[in-house]
């Protein structure tokens, strides 16, 4: 039986863990939640899985919620970011789950692990931001961040029982998002509404907007430096409509080892809460007869330019993927809220990092000065998109 603590349980990953969990509720017991605003649906997985500690955005949410629950239920509603890190370092918690989107993750995830917790990260802003970090004080704890990322759970499956100095570089795959096929007259003009409809996942606002744009692969090939231990130069990146392939990694034999699936969060979800069996989803069986053509091709630089702003980004290291990051955030927030143009969320982010000096990171506080640069620099950039 593992214990859980689950941070962003009403999102899009958080609902699709619960649902795993569901189903095995023999193998794991949620002990505390977290979420930012949607209160009703907190309150419903309150009732369902009985959790000893919430946490929820701020304290007015927690007093909304309190007055929804009979007095026993909970016996501890927490908020704001002390209340995530609460919920993140609970006592008896063996993994967190971590499913809070964007750089709110950051404190209650390092928290974790400083905590010796094991963290299954689906936030993968965190490592983004503070990857070096992360995995220096997983590795002073002796414990393990997973990654809920497809991507990274392909490349994780594809790399065991190998020698990992055998590895000669990884391929990340794309799905190219909504966009693929637009030219950037066609960008130019695209909706909100349109950025948000993913061909084929369904995810939240934030993560929809950056696969959009592709600054969703460039975060993913961050995330994979620090958790592979990779060169950003042994990074390759292919675009893969169908979403079947979910990444590879290519030996110094000349092999290249992949992981396939239906394109469903519950896979990595699995693997990471069983790691390293694989365990039942309930998932029918990939039909590649059904799927007939499995298609990759070089992503357009030219076109996605969030893509080699984030691979830049990763090989300055320091400070600036914590720039990158906090201007994507700042970007995709104006974007969505109709403040500005699609195309002008990648040259937000680069005259954040052009004004940006670059310097190593010593520690979270460093991280956060970053990103909190990064916010306010791009805020006031904000005018002269
Ligand atoms: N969705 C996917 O298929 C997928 C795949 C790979 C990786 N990821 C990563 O997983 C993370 C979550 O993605 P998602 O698609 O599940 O996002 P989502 O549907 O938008 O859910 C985000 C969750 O975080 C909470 N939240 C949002 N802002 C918060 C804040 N400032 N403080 C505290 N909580 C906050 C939300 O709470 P409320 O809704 O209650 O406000 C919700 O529970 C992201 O980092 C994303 O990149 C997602």
């Amino acid at each position: 039986m593992k214990t859980l603590a689950l941070l962003g349980s009403t999102g899009s990953i958080g609902v699709n863990a619960l649902k795993f969990i569901r189903q095995n509720p023999e193998s794991y017991r949620v002990l505390a939640l977290a979420a930012g605003r949607n209160i009703d649906l907190l309150a419903a997985q309150i009732f369902e899985f009985r959790p000893r500690v919430v946490a929820v955005l701020n304290e007015t949410l927690a007093a909304t919620l309190k007055g929804r629950l009979p007095d026993d239920t909970v016996p501890h509603i927490h908020s704001g970011t002390e209340g995530f890190v609460s919920v993140a370092t609970f006592e008896g918690v063996d993994t967190v789950i971590s499913a809070v989107a964007g750089a709110a993750g950051l404190l209650p995830n390092f928290m974790a692990v400083c905590a010796g917790k094991e963290l299954a990260l689906a936030n993968k802003e965190t490592m983004v931001m503070a990857g070096s970090l992360m995995m220096a004080e997983a590795g002073r704890r002796g414990t393990r961040i997973l990654p809920i990322d497809s991507e990274h759970s392909a490349i994780l499956q594809s790399m065991q029982g190998h020698p990992r100095e055998d590895v000669r570089r990884i391929i990340l795959t794309a799905s190219g998002g909504p966009f693929r096929d637009f030219s950037v007259a066609e960008m130019e003009k695209v909706s909100p509404a349109q950025a948000l409809k993913h061909p084929n996942w369904s995810m939240g606002p934030k993560i929809s907007v950056d696969s959009a744009t592709m600054m969703n692969k460039g975060l993913e090939a961050i995330e994979a430096k620090w958790f592979f231990g990779l060169e950003m130069d042994q990074i390759g990146i292919l675009v893969h409509p169908q979403s079947i392939v979910h990444s590879m990694v290519e030996y110094k034999d000349g092999s290249t080892l992949a992981q396939l699936a239906p394109p469903d969060m519950i896979i990595p979800i699995a693997y990471a809460l069983s790691f390293p069996s694989h365990v039942e989803t309930g998932l029918h069986p990939l039909d590649l007869s059904s799927v007939g053509v499995l298609s990759f091709f070089p992503p357009d630089m030219a076109r996605f330019r969030c893509l080699g702003l984030a691979l830049e980004a990763g090989k300055t290291g320091g400070s600036m993927p914590a720039v990158l990051n906090g201007a994507n955030e700042v970007a995709v927030e104006s974007f969505l809220a109709n403040k500005i143009g699609f195309l002008s969320i990648p040259r937000l982010i680069e005259m954040t990092m052009e004004t940006h000096r670059p310097h190593p990171i010593d520690g979270i506080d460093a991280v956060l000065e970053a990103d909190q640069w990064a916010r306010q620099t791009a805020t006031a950039l904000l005018d002269r998109m």
